[in-house]
């Protein structure tokens, strides 16, 4: 991961609100600066799964930005970044993604991922997924982003909906690189 500036947390309104908040306390946790941004519609969800509003959701991140703030140092690619992690990202935003589209800070900035070949991850929360996110999925995968499924990992037997977000957030830092305590791996019966 390249060392310089923050890790950019995209939220969109997909459900899953839950694993961005474990995303950003563990880069926290982890000593990593965040900048955050998040639609109106991630907002809105953020709002109905864990109750916070918007500033208790910026007290998560060194800084909060506004989705409608193209004008913000990380919609350049000259602001160095250490990656960015779109998540929950929606079918809608998927769409926007493998199109190009950047009307927004939150697809600009992911926009500028893709175009300085930074690393990107999203995660989608969609069931059954529709043959047209399939295909966005697929042509973000192409491009080298890493596509994060919101999907349990049952074999690990997670007591509760916390130790999912856990390890959901936690396959996010492994993929940034980010050191954490989120989950354990499996351990194969004799080692
Ligand atoms: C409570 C709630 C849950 C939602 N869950 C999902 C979801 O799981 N996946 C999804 O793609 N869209 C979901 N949506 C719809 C998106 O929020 C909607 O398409 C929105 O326009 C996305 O905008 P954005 O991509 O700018 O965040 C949900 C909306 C609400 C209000």
């Amino acid at each position: 991961m390249q060392q310089d500036g923050p890790v950019v947390v995209g939220v969109s309104g997909a459900s899953g609100a839950p694993i961005a908040v474990k995303v950003l306390e563990a880069l926290r946790e982890a000593g990593c600066p965040v900048a955050l941004v998040a639609s109106e519609a991630g907002l809105e969800v953020v709002r109905a799964e864990t109750g916070l509003d918007r500033a208790a959701l910026a007290r998560h991140a060194e800084k909060m930005y506004s989705d409608d703030d193209l004008g913000a140092a990380i919609a350049s690619g000259s602001r160095p970044t250490r990656g960015m992690v779109v998540v929950p990202c929606s079918s809608s935003t998927a769409a926007k993604l493998a199109l190009g589209l950047g009307d927004t800070l939150l697809t600009r900035v992911a926009h500028v991922h893709l175009k300085e070949r930074r690393k990107l991850i999203v995660v989608p929360r969609e069931t059954p997924m529709p043959t047209i996110l399939l295909r966005h999925l697929a042509a973000l995968s192409e491009l080298g982003v890493v596509v994060l499924v919101a999907s349990p990992a049952y074999y690990l037997q997670p007591r509760s909906i916390d130790d999912v977000t856990a390890y959901l957030a936690g396959k996010v830092l492994d993929h940034l690189g980010v050191e954490h305590r989120l989950y354990h791996g499996w351990k194969a019966e004799g080692g």
